[in-house]
């Protein structure tokens, strides 16, 4: 299949050439191999068709003018599939074994690599699953690590747009002492219920807050939160949130604009004190947020009017993004090309 309309792909899955599989047998991984099925044989009993044995990842390869592919900051998605790996017991995908399954994967999906300027992008997904059969609840023994790649637009509909979200109270996404803190399957299994109950009130995804007490923000369905007033970049701190390798990375342009950068429980009283506030992510990449609304109170939170984000997540997303597209110097060292 051959993509011509760049412009109007969205964030859904579309079939490429070739995908990469790797098992890990008898304690050790195996060789990468190369497959153009899009289909996986499992036991009925697969650890993760039962006990949720699954982690992933997501990340970009990014077209510049220049016509080269970057990659940004991948070795953070592979330090974070270790810990999600460690964290539910499955075997440690190596970093160099990261490295050149999804090196390989862009490679051989050259065709499917979105151009520079049309706001498209390559999506990269590892993941990885306990194929072993397990009836009790335990680890599996055989594992399959898995990279496929698809062309992908804005995860919110209309790109660097405002959006509206709403507060969540009747459900949690992760618990204090649980998973949130990793790339685990179940974690966004757990947020189905909520994500659905906001895109039917016409909320873009729904705003978590810490399982514990319901009182500090923990962060926006598939993407963290931060805030900013005055010249402060306000990111929540929580043991039940993903660490985002886009947050990290914003706080660092925060700090290097000049900004003051504080990481730390944000209760959801101080929402009425900010003057912009933004959803983070690899998918959802900055997403400005129009109004916050908390439906058990009516109260609204108002940042901006219409589809005009604010000055500072403006700066910061065509900081992050020339970064990544190479039109801004790489000063920090995010960027590995392919070739
Ligand atoms: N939070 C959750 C729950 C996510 O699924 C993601 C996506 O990976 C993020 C935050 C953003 O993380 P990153 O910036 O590393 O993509
Ligand atoms: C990402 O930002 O890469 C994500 O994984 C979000 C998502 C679950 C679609």
């Amino acid at each position: 299949m051959r993509i011509t309309d760049w412009g109007n792909i969205s964030f859904a899955y579309l079939k490429t050439n070739h995908n990469i599989r790797c098992y890990h047998k008898n304690g050790k991984w195996g060789k990468i191999e190369i497959t153009d099925s899009e289909y996986v044989k499992l036991h009925i009993a697969s650890t993760c068709l039962h006990y949720g044995q699954e982690i992933f990842e997501g990340l970009k390869a990014y077209k510049g003018k220049d016509d080269k592919v970057r990659l940004f900051r991948w070795d953070e998605n592979a330090k974070r599939m270790i810990r999600s790996a460690k964290g539910i017991l499955m075997p440690e995908i190596p970093l160099e074994l990261f490295k050149e399954a999804i090196f390989k994967v862009v490679r051989i999906n050259e065709e499917f690599i979105p151009p520079f300027g049309f706001g498209a992008t390559l999506y990269i997904r590892p993941l990885l699953i306990g194929l072993g059969p397990e009836v009790g609840v335990k680890p599996a023994k055989e594992y399959l690590f898995i990279v496929f790649v698809t062309p992908v637009g804005p995860y919110f509909r209309d790109g660097f747009a405002p959006v509206d979200i709403m507060i969540c109270k009747k459900y949690d996404r992760a618990a204090p002492l649980g998973t949130g803190a990793y790339k685990a399957g179940g974690n966004y299994a757990a947020s189905l219920m909520s994500l659905k109950e906001a895109h039917d009130s016409g909320f873009s995804t729904s705003l978590y807050l810490d399982a514990k007490e319901k009182k500090y923000i923990d962060e926006a369905g598939p993407a963290n939160f931060f805030a900013i007033k005055g010249n402060t970049y306000i990111t929540p701190e929580s043991n039940s949130i993903l660490p985002s390798i886009t947050n990290m990375s914003l706080m660092e342009l925060a700090s290097d604009m000049g900004m003051k950068v504080e990481h730390r429980p944000i209760p959801v009283d101080e929402l009425s004190d900010f003057d912009e506030v933004g959803a983070c992510g690899t998918a959802a990449v900055i997403t400005p947020i129009r109004k916050i609304v908390d439906p058990e109170s009516n109260k609204i939170y108002q940042y901006c009017e219409g589809t005009v984000a604010g000055p500072v997540c403006s700066k910061l997303y065509h900081k992050l993004t020339d970064i990544q597209t190479g039109d801004l110097p790489d000063k920090f060292g995010w960027i590995s090309f392919v070739e």
